[in-house]
Parts: C-alpha cells; sequence; structure tokens
C-alpha cells in the first residue's frame, strides 16, 4: 500500500469518463495525484474555472472537494504525462462516418492519437519503472495488440523502454444520470491483463486501486481481449432488453394491455429480472447503439453473417421504433405539420442527464422538421447548442439546413413551449414532467390538443379529462 502512495495516475480525455473516474478515485486516494489531460484548452479552461462542462448529480460537488489538491486539469501533456505510470484512456470512440466499416464499426482515431501522444513523451525518458496504457474507452477485442505494437516501434532512442511497459483494459460502465451511484458501488469492476511478470504487477497496482472501495469479490481479473469484449457485449446484451420490450409495445397499444403490467408480468422472473425492461422511444445515449454497432461489425468481419444478422435486428427494432411514432405523429396531425407549432418536452437521452448524444429525440425532431413543423423544445438540462451539434453528429449526411434550424426554438419552462402548440410530445422521462399542470399547458395550446407520451409518464385518464387527445407508448392508440 505504500508504494501505492507514491503513484500518479493520467486521464487521457476530460470527458464523462475521464472526468466522473478521476473525481471518485481521487477522493479515495487524497495521498495520490490524478491529473487529467485534455487537448481541447476550453474544456479544461471550463474545469478550472469551476463550471463543470457536463450535468450529472453530484459531480460539481465531487470535483471541488478535490480540484487543487490531488485532481488536476489540464491541456500541457508534459505536465499531465512527468512521473506518471498509469495512463487511463478515456477518449471517445464514435462510430466512425467514412471508410471501411463507416456507421459500424468505431473510429480508434482518437485512441490511437493520444497513445501516440504517450509513445513519444517516452520515446526521449528512460523509462525506469513500468507503465501501463489503461483503456477505459469501449474497444473492440484486440485494440491492446494495436495499442502495443504503437507504443514499442517508437521506442527507438531508448530500447529497453519496450520491456517496460503493459497495455490492459478496465472498460467502464458507468451509466450517466446515475454515474456516481455506479462508479462507487459498482456490480463489477473488469480488469484484463496479458499473463507476463510486468502485466501482473500492475494489474495488482490497478486491483489495489479499486479495492479501497469496490469489495475485491467485485473485481474480476482476466485476460485483455475477454475484457475488450466483455464491454460490447454487455452494451448489446442491454440494447436487447430495450429492443424485446419495445418490440411488444405496438402490440399492447392495438390489444388495450399497459406494457408496464407486461413488464412486471415478465420480469419477476428472476431469471429474467426486472431491470431495464421501461418501453421507451427507443435507446440513445452515446454508448448503446455504437457498440451494438461495433458487435454486428465484428461479427460480420470475423465471418458470421447470422451473429451479425441477429444483432443488427436489435438495432432495427430501435430504429422502427422512433420512426413508427414519428410517422404516427405525422398522421395524427392529418399529415400536414406546415405552420404547425409542435412542443418537445425532453431531448436528452434519459432524465438526469444534458446529453443529447444519439437521443431519441433527434431522430423524431428531424422527421418533424422534415415536415415543416416548428419545434419548441423545453429541457431542463440540455442545451440547444448542444442539441443542434449533436443532430449533426448523429445525421452526417445530411445537414440541418437554415430553414429547418430557424425552427427549432429551445423555451424556458413547459408553459413557454406549449404557447399555441399542437401538441405535447414527451421524448425524456424528466420527474417533473410527471406533474406537470398538464390543464394550464392545455390552455395556451391551439385544439385540438394532442399529447404523445413516448415515455410513459403521464394519467392518459387525467389528461382525456382536460381535454387532451391522448397516446401513451405500449398502452394506448391516439383518443
Ligand atoms: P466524451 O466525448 O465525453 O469525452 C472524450 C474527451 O476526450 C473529449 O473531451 C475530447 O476532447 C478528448 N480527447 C479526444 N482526443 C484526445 C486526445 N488525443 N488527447 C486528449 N484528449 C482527447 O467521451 P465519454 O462519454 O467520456 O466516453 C469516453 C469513452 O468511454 C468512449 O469510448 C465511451 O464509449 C466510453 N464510455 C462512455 C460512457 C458514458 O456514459 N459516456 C460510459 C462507459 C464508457
Ligand atoms: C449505458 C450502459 O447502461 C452503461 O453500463 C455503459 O457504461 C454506457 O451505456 P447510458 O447510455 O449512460 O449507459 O444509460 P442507460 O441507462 O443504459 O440508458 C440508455 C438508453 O436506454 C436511454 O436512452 C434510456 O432511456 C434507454 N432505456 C433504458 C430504456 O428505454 N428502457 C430501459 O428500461 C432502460
Amino acid at each position: 500500500m505504500e508504494e501505492e502512495k507514491k503513484t500518479k495516475f493520467v486521464f487521457i480525455g476530460a470527458g464523462w469518463v475521464g472526468s466522473l473516474t478521476s473525481a471518485v478515485l481521487a477522493s479515495h486516494w487524497p495521498e495520490n495525484e490524478f491529473h487529467v489531460f485534455d487537448i481541447s484548452t476550453s474544456i479544461i479552461d471550463r474545469w478550472n474555472s469551476g463550471q463543470v462542462p457536463i450535468y450529472e448529480p453530484g459531480l460539481e460537488e465531487l470535483v471541488k472537494k478535490s480540484i487543487g489538491k490531488n485532481l488536476f486539469f489540464t491541456a500541457n501533456k508534459d505536465i499531465a504525462f512527468k512521473n506518471a505510470t498509469v495512463f487511463f484512456i478515456c477518449v471517445n470512440t464514435p462510430t466512425k462516418v467514412k471508410g471501411k466499416g463507416k456507421g459500424e464499426v468505431h473510429d480508434l482515431k482518437f485512441v490511437e492519437a493520444c497513445t501516440s501522444a504517450v509513445a513519444d513523451y517516452f520515446a526521449n525518458v528512460e523509462m525506469k519503472d513500468t507503465i501501463a496504457i489503461v483503456e477505459k474507452s469501449t474497444v473492440g477485442p484486440r485494440t491492446s495488440c494495436f495499442l502495443k505494437s504503437l507504443f514499442s516501434e517508437r521506442q527507438v532512442k531508448y530500447k529497453e523502454n519496450k520491456n517496460k511497459f503493459c497495455v490492459m483494459s478496465n472498460p467502464e460502465f458507468l451509466a450517466e444520470g446515475v454515474a456516481i451511484r455506479d462508479l462507487e458501488h459498482p456490480d463489477r469492476i473488469i480488469i484484463g491483463s496479458d499473463a507476463d511478470v510486468r502485466s501482473k504487477l500492475m494489474l495488482d497496482k490497478i486491483v489495489t486501486l479499486y479495492s479501497r472501495f469496490v469489495p475485491r469479490e467485485k473485481i474480476i481479473t482476466t485476460s485483455t481481449f475477454t475484457a475488450e469484449l466483455s464491454k460490447l457485449a454487455s452494451n448489446a446484451f442491454l440494447a436487447q432488453r430495450v429492443s424485446s420490450i419495445n418490440s411488444l409495445s405496438p402490440i399492447c397499444e392495438k390489444l388495450g394491455i399497459d406494457v408496464s403490467n407486461l413488464s412486471t408480468c415478465i420480469g419477476s422472473d428472476s431469471r429474467i429480472g426486472n431491470k431495464y425492461l421501461s418501453a421507451s422511444i427507443g435507446f440513445g445515449g452515446s454508448c448503446l447503439e455504437k457498440d451494438l454497432l461495433a458487435l454486428v461489425y465484428l461479427a460480420r468481419s470475423l465471418g458470421f453473417e447470422e451473429v451479425a444478422d441477429y444483432w443488427k435486428a436489435v438495432y432495427n427494432i430501435n430504429a422502427y421504433q422512433k420512426r413508427r411514432i414519428s410517422d404516427m405523429i405525422v398522421q395524427e396531425m392529418l399529415n400536414s405539420l406546415s405552420f404547425k407549432k409542435l412542443t418537445l418536452l425532453g431531448v436528452a437521452f434519459k432524465k438526469n442527464t444534458s446529453d443529447c448524444r444519439g437521443s431519441a429525440a433527434l431522430t423524431v425532431a428531424r422527421d418533424l422538421l422534415e415536415e415543416s413543423a416548428h419545434l419548441q423544445i423545453y429541457d431542463p438540462k440540455a442545451t440547444k447548442d448542444h442539441f443542434l451539434r449533436e443532430m449533426q453528429a448523429y445525421f452526417p449526411e445530411e445537414p440541418l439546413t437554415e430553414e429547418m434550424t430557424k425552427h427549432i426554438e429551445f423555451m424556458s419552462s413547459p408553459l413557454l413551449a406549449a404557447k399555441d402548440s399542437s401538441a405535447l410530445i414527451i421524448l425524456t422521462e424528466w420527474d417533473e414532467f410527471r406533474s406537470l399542470d398538464y390543464a394550464s399547458l392545455f390552455e395556451q395550446m391551439s385544439k385540438p390538443a394532442f399529447v404523445f407520451d413516448c415515455r410513459g409518464v403521464t394519467d392518459q385518464e387525467q389528461l382525456k379529462t382536460i381535454g387532451f387527445k391522448v397516446y401513451k407508448l405500449g398502452v394506448c392508440l391516439p383518443q
């Protein structure tokens, strides 16, 4: 344990994973230094000026405890890397948007760039201690081999450096909105390493790092490839559960069955379990879809077409769910949305986050804009700039036109967003949408007034009494 006191840990990437994991670890290890390095000076400046650039419950308070003491944010590579022995790679691994594997495989350019930066740094330093490069970013199996050769090939001046490093995999399983709980009380920590002596030494170091607050039996040590694949597979399983329940939602709507009652019946079987069975407009976020598609690509590239098709079907149901709902909205509005104002309640991909990456709201908004609707959006945390950026990122080949952008308005309250609107479309399950004063919103709206509850958070009978025509996902068609 004494030895641990001297370790300097570097997190490369000051986004969700880099900032959250470093802040939690720093709070448990006041005697160690945690340096978060990012190439974006504007992100680093925001962290250092006390404006936490992302909304995650509890994060601001947690960072305040350690920043400037044992948690440091910097855009200066030399300051961050000097005397460090463990480098956690926490950069983004988005889906490739062009070239081979476009639309499916992870784009590893940021992982490659930051590993090169570490390799170049050590190319001019004679290494005394063993260093570990730890993949926390989600990457496919065997990426570690590529990173190993990338590092090794650059050690020309000090050849012995080649024998003093290892690459490990420690995938991150936090979910946004509940990330601090997930980090403090993880179901499991997975650490993959090779079997050589150096790797074993660094594996012990990483196990010790978590053991201070995670019970040892929850720390699974395994091979590097297993750890890498475990992350893709876990996200694919989660996506599969959402698609499974979502696939039953149109059947429930047609037959007058409430999908949440169905979930209770299914989830009461302890072999199935009751988590992750909430029917929705479709899973969003920066991870499930991209990692599911990366698994599809992996299976196909290994020659397993049927396996690829199986996982692709999970993706297809998600795409179907989003489209079927935007099609229904258009149809209910007499296929004519020109000059109509529509209110989107929530655009974040889930509650308790400001994050719109991959949100189902991007697809629904895009479909409604194509129909010339005017969107009045209210979200408690998501911002217009971020929403527009993520819209461009999600539809790389169909940039928003100037005309469409003019028709995206963000409002500061649900009441303002409802003014003269024809429909309230609930796309995120924010708690406040369960108890809005829907009667006051109704008064503001043009008639007939619709509610399309795509998250199952409202009481449809109460809304009907107010005078709304109501659609509730997985429960009833508009009536
Ligand atoms: P993010 O986009 O929020 O942050 C990534 C950061 O890396 C950005 O600030 C970017 O500027 C920085 N960066 C990019 N290239 C760099 C380089 N060469 N050097 C230094 N910094 C660089 O990403 P995220 O959401 O934190 O995700 C990071 C990884 O973790 C991804 O692989 C993701 O799949 C995985 N993951 C994410 C979550 C999540 O909930 N967001 C959960 C588990 C795993
Ligand atoms: C996910 C994984 O849960 C996490 O382990 C991994 O590290 C990153 O990816 P995240 O995307 O942050 O986390 O959120 P999650 O809670 O998994 O939700 C993903 C999407 O699925 C959201 O759009 C959510 O609304 C949707 N979802 C989730 C449902 O529609 N129904 C459910 O029952 C659960």
